[in-house]
């Protein structure tokens, strides 16, 4: 399976970027993730947050299909409340309002006293904070999520990540940053490491982040990729302000569209159904 794997035979055998994928609609249920409600909590009386969080969660729902929505609730009042939604890149507009309504469930349910929290799916992330971090890159909370399944040949397999997907990935976290300010900053590759073997590259920010910044958390979740998928069929470093993921594919296994995998609803539920995965934390 691995004869053909030569990490130093640059470059890579093949290489193809495929942005702004959209696919048809696919009926299925959002994946959650993660959720961290953080530790400051508001006060049972201090109802001007509370009326402003629950006008916020509120605009959310109603503005649920959107890509990227980006809103402050009683900036007029003592305590404002921010808040961000922003669904993958490549997700239909239905698929977007059923993760971010989820979203909002998931919030209100487990963080209802938390001045700052934040879910992530891997569809969509929503966010809000007491705090004004519209344009700023936060890369805490920050989790690995990882395939558990080793690869074949590991020994090649880490050089290949530790030097050409590493390059790879940075030159696609460079493309998607250069697009204005607001616009999509999502980015997937494809990258046949040999005659059997494909990898799925994702890379996203949330619209809001300056080209600089994109590329910063970019940059610095790409850094993690040896600590999270060493081995491993594939993984993700997952941010507030962006995210990168590394799906391992055996060309045996996948269907004549190769093109349609990555965004495909099915990929992600199939890849975390066949393999255990598990969340580590970091900080
Ligand atoms: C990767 O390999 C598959 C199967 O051999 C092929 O269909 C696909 O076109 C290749 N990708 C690129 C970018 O060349
Ligand atoms: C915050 O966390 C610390 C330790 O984890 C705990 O002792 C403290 O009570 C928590 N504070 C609030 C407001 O939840
Ligand atoms: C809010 O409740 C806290 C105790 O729960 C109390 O100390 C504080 O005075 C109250 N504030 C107002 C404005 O009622
Ligand atoms: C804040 O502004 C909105 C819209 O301008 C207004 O409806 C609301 O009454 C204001 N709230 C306060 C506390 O001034
Ligand atoms: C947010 O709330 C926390 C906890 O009450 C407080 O310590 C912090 O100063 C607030 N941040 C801002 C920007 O108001
Ligand atoms: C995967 O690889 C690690 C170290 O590289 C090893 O400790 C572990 O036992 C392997 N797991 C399986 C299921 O082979
Ligand atoms: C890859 O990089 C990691 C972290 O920098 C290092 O621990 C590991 O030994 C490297 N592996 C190879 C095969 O170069």
């Amino acid at each position: 399976m691995t004869s053909f794997f030569n990490p130093f035979s640059l470059p890579i055998l093949f290489l193809s970027i495929l942005t702004f994928l959209s696919l048809t609609a696919h009926a299925a249920d959002p994946v959650h993730l993660n959720t961290a409600c953080e530790n400051t909590t508001f006060s049972a009386n201090n109802s001007i947050y509370q009326s402003n969080l629950n006008s916020l969660l509120s605009s959310f729902s109603s503005n649920a299909n959107v890509d990227f929505y980006a809103t402050t609730k009683g900036g007029n009042t003592s305590d404002p409340v921010y808040g961000l939604s922003n669904c993958r890149g490549d997700i239909t507009r239905q698929l977007c309002r059923e993760c971010v309504e989820a979203a909002v469930t998931e919030l209100t349910n487990r963080c209802s006293r938390q001045k700052v929290a934040l879910t992530w799916y891997d569809e969509c992330i929503l966010r809000y904070s007491n705090r004004s971090f519209l344009t700023t890159v936060d890369e805490r909370p920050m989790f690995g999520l990882l395939n558990t399944q080793n690869v074949t040949d590991q020994d090649k397999f880490n050089q290949l990540l530790n030097t050409s997907m590493i390059a790879l990935m940075t030159e696609l976290a460079r493309e998607i940053s250069n697009v204005p300010t607001g616009a999509k900053k999502f980015g997937t590759q494809q990258v046949n490491i040999s005659a059997f073997q494909t990898l799925y590259n994702l890379v996203q920010c949330t619209p809001d982040l300056s080209g600089t910044d994109c590329y910063g958390c970019l940059q610095d979740a790409i850094k993690l990729l040896p600590w999270c998928c060493s081995g491993k069929q594939g993984g993700r470093i997952v941010f507030p302000s962006c995210n990168i993921r590394v799906v391992k594919q055996e060309m045996v296994n996948i269907g004549k569209d190769v093109t349609e995998l990555l965004s495909h609803q099915e990929t992600s539920k199939a890849w975390e159904k066949k393999s255990k995965s598990y969340i580590i934390f970091k900080d």
